[in-house]
Parts: structure tokens; sequence; C-alpha cells
């Protein structure tokens, strides 16, 4: 059993101990991240969250300790007493904080032995994410993976201070609420006391904020917690948590000024960086236009250009059907990438069919010819337009996707990105932020056979669209913006409908019939009939966010205790079954 501390005091953390502490006593606690065992001497690496200090035993100093220090290992919990002793010049450390010191140990106290842990304590440990997650607790004891947390700490208290500066207040939310079509499955929580009967987890709190801007709370913020039951990707969680904010009195412009300082002043106090205002800005058609995304990475070039003009009367077939279909031809130029070998052009092809295109086409600019495989269907002027078209210089790749618009776009903006980095054009070291505005109010969903609202159903139009919205429904643009950080989707918002009668309009359009409009939403109709002020507002993903400022690859590198890609918790061991006389509880009766 471990030793009780009867009394005993931390003095100093390991990791803050400096030559201005030489000679005084202290007591430290933590960690044994080493033993060194050097005959006479016996050498502890003590570790806590701010780091290691050196700590010496020695039968000199105390023969108790020396020989309770014998049984020590790796990861023993330690209250170490002694004196702080400047090292001689050869002995001092640089790589460590404190490596200009060591500790000569008085009296150890066993707090608490370890078994050997599965992996290193320590950054380098090379071992498999799995392990990581089920033993979560050890991972989280790495230095990268505190500094992680400690970053994203540091988040929330710089934005919660600029925000609670600037008037917004914090309000909770429930987390039981009813369940809404907004975008994403639920996560349905059944009732108990009403048998057939369920709750939803929240999405987002995004009707809720609204009817705080109802209630006259004028300017509201909360970090909340996000359920969203959908596939998962590298940046996406079950769980996820929002920095949500909703202002009252407002328009477009009002949220992304005050949202663009707020981030700025959360690079600087959090990482000293300096980001220039205002962001830059692109609206969702340009952003295709140019990079085939809406969240377009903008730390490199390597444009999207629009070839279709240079081969409309083109005797290829692939670009005269592409263009028949009302598609498109474009292309980009990966500079100096034209002698890849053919291998790894194949693997190109088959890259851009993973995201639907057909095929791909490449054309390589050498200093004296040009090579193509469709060089017998083009035109020697189609080819030299192209070329002049993409900047190409001798050295150059030049690669073409022909087809509908939508797949072009999303072939090429990925074939830009893996460029990119296979290029080595992205510089880590940058922060590049920009909004995308004006995005389409709405889209048309194939399978459910109705338009379906992009951002949610209660983004406002753009005043000059609303004419449109019964009209030309695809046309009608939206008061809605997106904040994009190195090519990811940080926050999204827009300013709302706050009119009833638009309101109605919307769900209109989307389908829904007054009554089911008001079985799902009636609690907001209501509401809206009581006065409600313009109002609007964003949310950022808190995790994505800590994710880029913290270097990581994925958003579970910043998230205490992530599920994996599969939404399991390998260390709890969540979703599991449960018990017969909970689910009877429930009136529950599983059928699989
Ligand atoms: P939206 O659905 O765009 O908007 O979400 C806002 C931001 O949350 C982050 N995000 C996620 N992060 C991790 N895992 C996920 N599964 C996940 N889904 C979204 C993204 C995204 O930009 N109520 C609206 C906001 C508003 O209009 O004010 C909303 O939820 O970074
Ligand atoms: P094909 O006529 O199918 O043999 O195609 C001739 C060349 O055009 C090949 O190099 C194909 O990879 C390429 N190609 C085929 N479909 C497309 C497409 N949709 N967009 C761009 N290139 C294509």
């Amino acid at each position: 059993m471990g030793e009780q501390l009867n009394g005993l005091k931390r003095t100093h953390m390991c990791g803050e101990l400096t030559v201005e502490d030489v000679g005084k006593s202290v007591v430290v606690m933590g960690w044994v991240q080493r033993r060194r065992d050097h005959g006479g001497l016996v050498f502890i690496d003590l570790r806590d969250r701010t780091g290691i200090v050196q700590v010496v035993f020695s039968s000199n100093t105390s023969s108790e300790a020396f020989e309770k220090v014998q049984s020590v290992r790796s990861e023993y919990v330690l209250a170490i007493e002694g004196k702080v002793v400047k090292r001689t010049p050869e002995n001092i450390n640089p790589k460590i904080a404190t490596g200009e010191i060591e500790i000569y140990a008085d009296s150890l106290k066993i707090l608490s032995k370890s078994e050997t842990p599965p992996f290193p304590i320590e950054d380098k440990s090379n071992v498999s994410e799995a392990i990581r997650l089920k033993y979560r607790y050890l991972d989280l004891r790495r230095p990268s993976m505190q500094k992680n947390l400690m970053t994203r700490f540091k988040i929330t208290q710089v934005v919660r201070d600029f925000l609670n500066r600037n008037g917004f207040i914090e309000v909770e939310t429930p987390l039981l609420i009813k369940s809404t079509p907004e975008g994403a499955r639920d996560y349905l929580v059944p009732s108990r006391i009403y048998p057939g009967k369920f709750y939803a987890l929240p999405q987002s709190p995004q009707l809720l904020k609204q009817l705080l801007m109802i209630s006259g709370f004028d300017r509201y913020y909360q970090i909340a917690k996000c359920l969203r039951d959908e596939d998962l990707r590298a940046d996406r969680q079950p769980e996820f948590t929002q920095i949500d904010i909703e202002m009252s009195f407002v328009e477009e412009e009002d949220v992304l000024e005050i949202n663009e300082k707020m981030i700025a002043e959360l690079f600087k106090e959090t990482l000293n960086i300096e980001v220039p205002l205002p962001f830059k800005r692109l609206t969702y058609q340009e952003a295709l236009e140019r990079y085939g995304t809406d969240k377009p990475d903008l730390r490199f070039g390597m444009e999207l250009r629009d070839l279709s003009d240079i081969v409309s009367q083109s005797e290829f077939n692939v670009f005269k059907n592409a263009l028949k279909n009302n598609g498109s031809v474009r292309g980009i130029n990966a500079k100096s990438a034209a002698s890849m070998p053919r291998r790894q052009l194949d693997e190109l092809v088959e890259f851009v069919k993973t995201y639907g295109a057909k095929g791909l086409l490449w054309i390589q600019v050498f200093e004296d010819e040009i090579k193509s495989p469709a060089s017998k269907f083009l035109k020697e002027e189609e080819v030299r337009g192209i070329v002049r078209r993409l900047d190409a210089k001798a050295g150059d790749l030049i690669l073409i996707v022909a087809d509908k618009d939508e797949i072009v776009f999303d072939a090429l903006a990925h074939l830009r990105l893996a460029f990119g980095k296979r290029l080595n054009l992205i510089d880590e070291s940058k922060y590049e932020f920009l909004w995308v505005v004006d995005f389409p109010l709405l889209e048309y969903d194939e399978k459910e056979k109705r338009y379906v609202a992009r951002h949610h159903p209660f983004t406002a139009p753009k005043d000059e669209d609303i004419d449109l919205l019964e009209k030309e429904p695809l046309k009608v643009r939206a008061k809605a913006y997106d904040m994009v950080l190195n090519g990811v989707e940080i926050g999204g918002g827009s300013i709302r409908i706050h009119s009833s009668d638009l309101q109605k309009r919307m769900f209109k359009v989307l389908g829904f019939s007054e009554e089911k409009a008001w079985e799902r939403f009636g609690f907001l109709m209501e509401a809206f009939k009581y006065g409600a002020p313009p109002h609007g507002g964003i949310a950022y993903g808190l995790d994505r966010l800590a994710m880029i400022m913290t270097g990581s690859d994925t958003i579970r590198d910043v998230i205490a205790f992530p599920k994996t890609q599969n939404a399991v918790c390998l260390m709890t061991d969540a979703p599991s079954e449960v018990s017969e006389e909970q689910l009877k509880e429930l009136h529950i009766r599983v059928d699989l």
C-alpha cells in the first residue's frame, strides 16, 4: 500500500525550480520518469505537469531514503523532500528547463506504486492510437498531450475573456431536448416516464440561442457540447464542442467584424501571432471556381482554371460529352512535376476516381515537346490555349478533369491539396484565415426529392434574393458565412430569419406542410409571434480550432477522452449492452 501524505505539503512544482531556488529545502511530488542506478548514487527524474526535475539519492545524504529508492520504478508516485543544489558545469543538462539544478533527497515517500506501463510515457514513444486510447489516462501524461489540453484550456480562457468584455453572457442550454431534424441524425434518449417517447441530445444549441435573443438577452455565448450521429472523419467526432455565439440587432458585417477581432486576439494571446485584419473574403462561387472547394487552403496557389471555352469546339469525346451535359473542363498546373513517372500518373487517375471523376488527363510540358495521352485528339491551338491559360512553363504538369461541375471541383480540389503537400508548397507555420460568404440558401436532395437548407432552415436569404425563393430556389443566396483556416472549416453561422412570414415561406419551400412545421418547430414559430429582434450568430468547432493551434493531426489529440473513428470509447468500451432490467424500465425491446 502507498504511504500517506500525513501533512506533508508540496512547496514547488518540478518544472519550475531554477537556480534562484538553490539552497532551499523543497518538497516535490510527481511521477518517476526514469530511475538511473550509478551504484552509490541513484538518480530519479521526477515529473509533474510542469516538467521534470532530477533528484539525487545518496547514502551520504540519507541512508533511509537511499534504501527506499532501490525499489522505485517508472511511474511510481513519490513525495520527495530535499535541498536544491546547483549542478557542476559539466553536469548541466540544457535539454530541460531545470537542467542547471538538482535536488539532493533527504526523505522519500512512495505514495503509489505502478506496474510497468504498456508504453513509455514520452512523446517519441511509438505506439498505436488504439493502445493510446485504451490507456488514455497514461497517454495524457505525455508532455505533448498535456500541452495540447493546456492550449485548449487557454483558448477557452481567452475567448471567454473577450466575450465577457464585449457584453456577451454565458447561458447554459439543456442536453435533453426535442428531436428536430436539423442536419445530422439525432442521438436519442428514451424517456422512462413517458414510454415510447424520446428526448434528443442537441446537435447544437441553435434554436435555444435564438429563443434567448427573443428573450432579450442580446448577446449570448456558450462553450457547448454538441452531439451528432453522423459518419465520422479525421476532423469529426460524435460529440464535440462548439464556441456558440448569438447577437441581436446585427447584420452580417457586425457579426464578421467582432468575430475576426476575437480570433485575432485569440491568436495573439495564445500563440503570439499577429493576424492581419480584416480577413480575406471569397464568395462561395469564387471559392469553388478558384479552389474547387468552399474551404480552400490559401497557404499556396495552384488555382483551378476553367478551360471550357478553349475546348468548346473540341473533337475529344471526353471534353465534348462533359460540355454537352452542362459540365465543364477545368485544370490545375502542378508546377515542375512534368517528369512524374508513368506509374505515379496512373495512380493519380485512380485518386480522382475516388471523387467520382471518370478519368484524368495530363499534359506534360517539356522544353522541346508537349506530351499527353490525348495529343492525337486535341488540336494544337487547343493545347496551346490550355498551356497559356494555366501559365505552364517547361517542366510543368497540367492536370485536367472534365465532368459535371460538382465532380470537377471535388476532384481538382483534392488533387490540388495532394500536390500542395507533395511539392512542399504548404508553409506549416502560416495561418491563412478566410471568410467564405454568400452560400446558396438551399440545395436539392436527390434522395428526398426536395429542397433542403444548406445551413439550417432558420438562415435568412439575402434581401435582394428573397423574390427568387419560390421561383428559382437554387439561385437564392444566404446571409451565411464560414470561417476557414488553412483549409479547415473552423466556424460557421448566419443571420437568421426573424419574421414569421418569411419563416413560413421557408418551411414551405423546404416541403414542410403547415402541420409538420408546427409539429416540429411550433415552439419557435410561436415565439416569433411575440417580437423577435433581428439576430444572427456563429459557432466554432473548438476541437478543430485547438487541433490547428496545437499543430495536431486529428481532433482526437485535443480531446481528453475521444471516441474512435467508429464512435467507440476504447477505454470504457462504450457503447455497451445494458441489463434487461434497464431496458424493461424504458419499455424497450431490442430486436437485432
Ligand atoms: P455547424 O453545423 O456548421 O453550425 O457547426 C459549427 C462548427 O462546428 C464544427 N463541427 C464539428 N466539429 C467536430 N466534429 C463534428 N462532428 C462537427 N460538426 C461541426 C465545425 C463547424 O464549423 N448552429 C450552427 C451554427 C450557427 O449557425 O450559429 C451550427 O451548428 O467547425
Ligand atoms: P479515353 O478516351 O477514355 O481513353 O480517355 C483518353 C484520356 O482522357 C485518358 O488519359 C483518360 O484518363 C482521360 N479521361 C477520361 N475521362 C476523363 C475525364 N472525365 N476528365 C479528364 N480526363 C479524362
